[in-house]
């Protein structure tokens, strides 16, 4: 039987190198919280319970976790002052007072690191004390370095406690560690705060654990994983990764990206086989491009959905927005929340929805407003078309336009008011009434032509006659 995993994700603490109102673990990478990111790694490695740590404050992040996995094993844990990360161990212990098994340490600014890459270290444990995973950086500043003897660690020394020699270390501590609950518990208790920083550093466990049965390193082939997310350069460097990876991921399934590395994609995103994403393409949230679709950029889509075989034109925004098989929309479309086209509707340039639905195979290609608003089958809305749904209060009135209606070039629909099946709009109307089946509405004021009217009125304003034909 394996024996038993518990985690210590460490998430206490504002991140003072992000300057920010923020909590770092909070800030968002590729679509989700970086602590997210921590504790679904840890859920993966079959970790029961996962112990968050937090600081009083927390409470954001105890909110954001239960909302990211509602039925996981989390408890919470508050370390009341930010003393350094080994005091934040022992507050998580403090949550797990009977615990016997192993424990898995992550900190909750690590995003990339990949549950495979974290597996090695159950069977590094076996003869030791602690397994922790080790990477070597090109630049290792800023992390912990390794001081090993042979295949050993023998302790973890900070860059602002390094000398000189050892600041040369390229080899760095992930922050990732795998040890027995007795022995963390009884290191953890041993911990002090002399030091640069006047910190409790988790990291003095190892010199301790290396004094007992040994602490092994174990090596990350790909130090991409390792990035601890401090400051803000590091969150975008991050971010750039775990995208490149989504985007390859999505490669893999077929789908074409026209340029991948300016898409920007959060890792809910679903994309259908032979989808064709351009340039400059920003998808978002719970966003679904169904198979054969294509987006060309720069658009914006957030928790849209997006039909097969459908196509969003460039410059279009879309949010909370259904595109059913083979819909079109754009250039230049902003389909708001509750905008819903049907198969084969269209869309174009400058035209707004939000809770308008168009029925198959519906049109309204050119600037046009169209909010609160059931409109049918192959209805045609001319360019200029607005829904006047909003009366000042708090209720959006309905405009209802049945299948076939057309609805001529600048008209204006004062909501509540319909249009019948196949019925007609006059161009520029005011419609404030019903308009029956297949008539024809004129709600415009009658023209009327007054011959050599403009003759008379140059000659009583002595203005130069006008010029006949040519330039
Ligand atoms: C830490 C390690 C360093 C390692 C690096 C890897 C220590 C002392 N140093 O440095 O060896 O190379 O990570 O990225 O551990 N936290 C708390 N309570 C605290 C302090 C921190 O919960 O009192 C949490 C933070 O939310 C953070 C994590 O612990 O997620 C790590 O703390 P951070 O300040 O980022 O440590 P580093 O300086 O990056
Ligand atoms: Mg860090």
């Amino acid at each position: 039987m394996k024996a038993q995993l518990a985690a210590l994700v460490l998430a206490a603490g504002q991140g003072k190198r992000m300057r920010s109102r923020l909590p770092k673990v909070l800030h968002p990478c590729a679509g989700e919280p970086l602590v997210v990111h921590a504790v679904r790694l840890a859920l993966a490695r079959r970790a029961r319970p996962v112990v968050v740590v937090i600081d009083p404050h927390g409470t954001r992040i105890r909110e954001t976790l239960v909302a990211a996995f509602p039925k996981a094993p989390l408890l919470f844990a508050v370390q009341r002052e930010p003393l350094g990360t080994g005091d934040a161990v022992r507050a998580g212990l403090a949550a797990l007072p009977t615990w016997r098994g192993r424990v898995l340490i992550l900190y909750g600014d690590v995003a990339l690191l990949r549950p495979e890459t974290v597996a090695p270290l159950e069977r590094a444990l076996k003869k030791h004390s602690l397994a922790m995973l080790t990477a070597r950086l090109p630049r290792p500043t800023g992390y912990g370095r390794v001081i090993r003897d042979g295949d050993r660690a023998l302790r973890v020394v900070e860059e602002k406690d390094a000398a000189a020699a050892e600041r040369r270390i390229d080899e760095v501590n992930v922050g990732v560690y795998l040890c027995g609950a007795a022995l963390l518990r009884r290191a953890v208790g041993r911990l002090d705060r002399k030091n640069a920083q006047h910190e409790i550093y988790l990291t003095d466990v190892v010199a301790i654990a290396a004094g007992l049965s040994g602490a092994v390193p174990v090596l990350v082939d790909d130090a991409s994983e390792v990035l601890g997310v401090n400051t803000r350069a590091e969150l975008a460097a991050a971010e750039k990764i775990l995208r490149a990876r989504l985007v390859q991921a999505h490669q893999a399934r077929g789908v074409t990206f026209h340029a991948p590395e300016h898409t920007w994609l959060d890792r809910t995103v679903v994309l259908g086989a032979d989808v064709v994403i351009g340039v400059g393409v920003q998808l978002y949230g719970n966003t679904r491009v169904g198979a054969g679709a294509q987006i060309e950029g720069p658009s914006v889509l957030r928790d849209a959905v997006i039909g097969p075989g459908a196509r969003v034109h460039a410059f279009s925004h879309a949010e909370g927005a259904v595109l059913e098989r083979g819909a079109v929309a754009g250039p230049f479309a902003r389909l708001r929340p509750g905008a819903h086209l049907e198969e084969g509707a269209r869309v174009g340039n400058f035209v707004e929805l939000k809770k308008a639905r168009l029925g198959r195979g519906a049109k309204a290609n050119h600037l046009a407003y169209l909010g609160d608003a059931e409109i049918g089958a192959a209805s045609n809305i001319g360019a200029g078309t607005i829904t006047c749904n909003y009366d000042g209060g708090p209720i959006k009135n309905r405009t209802r336009i049945e299948a076939g209606a057309f609805i001529g070039s600048n008209s204006t629909l004062v909501a509540p008011v319909s249009v019948g099946e196949g019925a007609y709009v006059a161009a520029g109307s005011t419609i404030t009434r019903d308009v029956p089946q297949d008539a024809l509405a004129f709600g415009r004021a009658r023209q009327e032509n007054r011959d050599g009217y403009a003759t008379r009125l140059r000659r009583r304003l002595g203005a130069t006659p006008k010029t006949r034909g040519g330039h």
